[in-house]
């Protein structure tokens, strides 16, 4: 078995999988390997060099790009290279994703996946699935590499690019200018700028998009979050004409494949407002220069071929730097590259489970409630169930409790009134004594704010207070609302859905969509 490096079995499957020091790390080796190739330098240093390491190419969708500079970046490291025909597999006898990759990860001792798929989230859902399995069969845990899931993140793309932004501000991080325009809204290149801009320390961006395009509110919000000034215009004449005009500019590909009829209509329109004409030329900053992610389209592209020779060009440069920055992530999770990095590696996200509390008890069960119920003698009280919410609030979510935590026995509940003068709900349950662990975390997840109480001869003998818990998953009643993750009932993947908290809402672990709490429940 190959030796194990710093990087072994990582993925990366977002951009933030890499600490921004770790996303550093790879710019300098990238720009280091660049130097040793062009002084002819003897390479073998940089190689794995071990058929023992695979490198599977999973592409469910087209590519040309990103597939050869991995299959090159791989030939390079003189490894196993498997290209896996997704349309002449098992796939199409319906076998699960999870399956297909066991049987596959198998056939060697340490592997690396390349994944493309339409389905959000299929890296980090197979990181989790693979590597329990790996565990289980004593073999190193794979690395997974996302190579653009869906319209939600392309983080190698956006490592090149950053890379090629870097090259070409003769690595001075302490400031950029960007204009992103094109189709933000279908583009995960683009997504992942949200995190990937990062790296530079203030970050201005210039969000060139007609509405139907623009870019979607999560990533917007990202953004913010991480401290970016941003400005948006309705087209690049608009742009143009503020004066206030970045000088670097990446353009990004309509995504016709990913759009419905009704935006489709349109598409003529809409690339009009994206599309570069020569008369703008003299309104672009000294010094300007063009990314894209490419393709672009031959009939009609956005960075016209026009372009092609003179200096705004930085797309063709690029696109070659894939290819080194992809040898060097093959390199650091294939256990080569990675052993002299220092500096902050990405801390292992902890969620505390203090969520459920016990509180001193106060005495009785208070009779408190002359409508209905009466005390209990023993058991459990559940109470302050959505207090001071809408009484249909209530009776929803007494409801829920039922249900999800199959209460059908002996047992009474019902609305009343709170201290406050408002309501609350409160269900009883004489023959339980009582609650056990995870009973009680589930509780917390569906009721946040409820308490329960355990009575004994009358007395409030343990009383907890539930707040909104870190983290939402082990139930069969949630989902993720995306119908392109791959947790989503209709990907038929088995994959247990799981949300973390974030502020107010709920994000899902796999396709980071964010969710209201109710919207997580199917019940
Ligand atoms: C991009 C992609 O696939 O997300 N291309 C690429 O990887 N080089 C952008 C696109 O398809 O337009």
């Amino acid at each position: 078995m190959r030796n194990q490096g710093l990087f072994s079995g990582r993925g990366i499957t977002v951009v933030n999988d890499l600490s921004l020091d770790e996303q550093w790390y790879l710019y300098c080796k990238t720009r280091e390997l660049k130097r040793d190739l062009a002084a002819g330098a003897d390479m073998s240093r940089w190689k794995i060099g071990s058929t023992d390491l695979g490198v599977y190419l999973m592409f469910l969708e087209d590519s040309t790009r990103t597939k050869e500079s991995f299959r090159n970046a791989a030939s390079f490291h003189q490894v196993r290279v498997n290209d896996f025909n997704a349309s002449a597999s098992s796939f199409n006898k319906n076998e699960s994703m999870t399956d297909t990759l066991k049987m596959l990860f198998g056939y060697q001792s340490q592997s690396i996946f390349v994944i493309r798929s339409k389905q959000e989230g299929v890296c980090r859902a197979m990181q989790d699935a693979i590597g329990a399995y790996a565990d289980k069969i004593g073999y190193p845990r794979p690395g997974f590499i996302n190579a653009g899931d869906g319209k939600h993140e392309h983080p190698t793309q956006e490592f090149l690019d950053e890379f090629s932004f870097l090259e070409h501000r003769a690595w001075d991080r302490s400031s950029i200018h960007i204009c992103l325009t094109g189709d933000l809204y279908h583009g995960r290149t683009v997504h992942s700028k949200a995190d990937g801009l990062k790296i530079f320390k203030e970050v201005k961006v210039d969000l060139v998009a007609p509405k139907e395009l623009g870019m979607p509110d999560s990533y917007l919000k990202r953004m913010q979050a991480n401290g970016f000034e941003i400005k948006i215009y309705p087209s690049l004449d608009e742009y143009l004409a503020s004066g206030k005009v970045a000088s670097i500019w990446y353009f990004t590909r309509l995504q016709l494949e990913r759009m419905g009829e009704e935006i489709l209509d349109k598409a003529v329109y809409l690339r009009k407002a994206v599309t570069f004409r020569q008369d703008m030329l003299d309104k672009l900053p000294e010094g300007t220069r063009f990314y894209h992610p490419l393709p672009r389209d031959r009939l009609s592209p956005t960075n016209p071929s026009w372009l092609d020779d003179t200096p705004l060009n930085g797309w063709d440069e690029q696109s070659i730097n894939g290819y080194y920055t992809r040898v060097i992530e093959i390199g650091m999770l294939g256990g080569v590259i990675g052993n002299d990095f220092e500096g902050k590696t990405l801390s292992q996200a902890e969620y505390k489970d203090d969520f459920v509390r016990e509180v001193p008890v106060d005495g009785k069960i208070k009779p408190t409630v002359k409508i209905g119920i009466k005390p209990v003698e023993n058991g459990i009280v559940i109470d302050h169930i959505e207090a001071g919410k809408p009484v249909q609030d209530i009776w929803n979510r007494i409801d829920k409790i039922r249900k999800i935590l199959k209460l059908n026995i002996r047992s009474s509940h019902g609305v009343f009134h709170n201290n406050q003068g408002d309501f609350k709900g409160l269900i009883s349950l004489p023959d339980i004594l009582e609650f056990d662990e995870s009973d009680l975390k589930k509780l917390g997840a569906i009721a946040p704010g409820c308490t329960l109480n355990i009575v004994k001869g009358e007395d409030v003998i343990k009383k907890y207070r539930m707040t909104m818990p870190p983290r939402i998953y082990n139930f069969q009643e949630i989902s993720c609302k995306n119908e392109a993750c791959i947790s989503h009932p209709a990907a038929m993947e088995s994959i247990a859905p799981e949300f973390i908290r974030q502020g107010d809402s709920f994000v899902c672990r796999f396709c980071e969509r964010i969710h209201r709490y109710d919207d997580i429940w199917d019940v």
